[in-house]
């Protein structure tokens, strides 16, 4: 029988020993630290269908729907019915669907909308996604008490719990048993294969990459006629006008080649210069475009404003030309948002600094040059 050589164990065992004990990695010497403890924590923030991960705490109904008031509902809506951008969060649940725990109305194709309390099936999930994620603007910002607050409120709105009610670590359980979509979570389809297909474990995508014989590029055998591209009236304006995603302007003709499709918003032309300029800050007439424009994506306006398009909130060029000179204006809305001028859906107040604010009112006021 082969025998191990007390040397080689020793060595083996000394190997071991000093790769515990290593701070710093064996392979890259030098190069970066473990992770402590607390920092570990402080990543490992999940609540996973079991509860597993929930903070201990509670929140009430009524403290909730202060919390609701004050830092979600100018974009979801006083009800959770959500306006023209956001999607509803509270509707079309029924009370035999806290029985059934299956939503009824999302197979009754007459009703029009699918809200997130329709379809979500663990409780988890909402308070797992509001604390991490919400509200948008300043994601995790809220305290432990204020997420089981909010959640709370909105299991109230639904109808899941009642008005004096306290969500706690203790008895979520029990209101994940009330879940009106429950059951509605499926492993049978191909895109997560689970039991039921057992055998085939097949994906619904299969791409396998072209290494020879490859066919030549592809042609394009048909395109949409000139004449039916506006057929539906203008895409741009059927689109969210949230995130990436815009649409084409189909009352314009189609761009050609390379580069066109950034063509397509005309740029507005700088606003003749204001007569009556009175800077906010020292910053007189001439702020440099450059500035005013990285300030714009480093306090993340970009993400709502196109500097010559229209996203959630009105394009810049728009901005400049309505309001010509009037930069103390301009600087106080920027600071503390509002709703009203270009439509109803509010811009949120905007943590900036007094100085940057003024950078880029001065900015927009003198014409918005780049
Ligand atoms: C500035 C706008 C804004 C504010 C304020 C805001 N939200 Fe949201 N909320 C969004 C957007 C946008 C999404 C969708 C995000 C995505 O899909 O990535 C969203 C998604 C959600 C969802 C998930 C909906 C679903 O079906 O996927 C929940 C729940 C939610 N928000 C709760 C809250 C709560 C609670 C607050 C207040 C503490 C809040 N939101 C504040 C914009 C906002
Ligand atoms: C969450 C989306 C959002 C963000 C982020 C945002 N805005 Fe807005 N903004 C809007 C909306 C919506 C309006 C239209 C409000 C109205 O109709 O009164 C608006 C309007 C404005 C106006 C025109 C005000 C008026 O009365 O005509 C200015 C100027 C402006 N925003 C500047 C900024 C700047 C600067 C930032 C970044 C520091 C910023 N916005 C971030 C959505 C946003």
């Amino acid at each position: 029988m082969f025998k191990f050589p007390k040397e080689l164990a020793m060595v083996v065992a000394l190997g071991l020993a000093g790769v515990v004990s290593a701070q710093t990695s064996a392979a890259y010497p030098g190069v970066g630290r473990d992770a402590t403890a607390k920092e570990v924590a402080a990543w490992d923030i999940d609540v996973r269908p079991d509860f597993k991960g929930l903070p201990a705490g509670s929140g009430t109904v009524a403290k909730g729907q202060d919390v609701w008031e004050a830092k979600c509902a100018q974009c979801h809506g006083f009800f959770g019915e959500s306006g023209e951008v956001f999607s509803p969060l509270v509707g079309g649940i029924g009370k035999e669907d806290i029985q059934t725990g299956r939503v009824a109305k999302l197979n009754d194709a007459s009703f029009p909308g699918r809200t997130t309390f329709m379809k979500v099936s663990t409780l988890s999930t909402i308070w797992d996604y509001i604390n991490r994620a919400m509200p948008w603007t300043a994601p995790k910002t809220l305290s432990t008490e204020e997420v089981y607050a909010v959640t709370a409120f909105l299991l109230n709105l639904n109808g899941i719990v009642p008005d004096d009610f306290t969500l706690s670590e203790k008895n979520i359980r029990e209101v994940q048993q009330r879940m009106p979509n429950r059951n509605g979570m499926t492993t049978a389809h191909n895109m997560w294969p689970g039991k039921e297909f057992s055998g085939t474990n097949k994906s619904d995508t299969r791409n396998v990459a072209c290494m020879k014989d490859c066919a030549p590029e592809a042609k394009v055998a048909s395109f949409l006629p000139d004449f039916a591209r506006n057929a539906h009236g203008n895409l741009a304006e059927q689109n969210r006008l949230v995130g990436a995603q815009r649409g084409a302007d189909t009352t314009q003709p189609e761009p050609k080649g390379a580069g066109a499709a950034a063509k397509v918003v005309a740029v507005a032309p700088a606003a003749p210069k204001a007569p009556d300029v009175k800077p906010v800050a020292a910053t007189a007439g001439n702020v440099d475009g450059k500035a005013a424009v990285a300030l714009l994506s480093k306090h993340n306006c970009t993400v709502c404003h196109g500097v010559d398009k229209k996203i959630i909130g009105p394009a810049f060029t728009d901005v400049a030309k309505k309001h010509a000179g009037k930069a103390d204006y301009l600087a106080k809305k920027i600071k503390l948002g509002g709703s009203g001028v270009w439509g109803a859906i509010p811009m949120p107040a905007q943590s900036l600094s007094d100085a940057d604010a003024a950078i880029v009112a001065t900015w927009l006021a003198n014409g918005a040059a780049k």
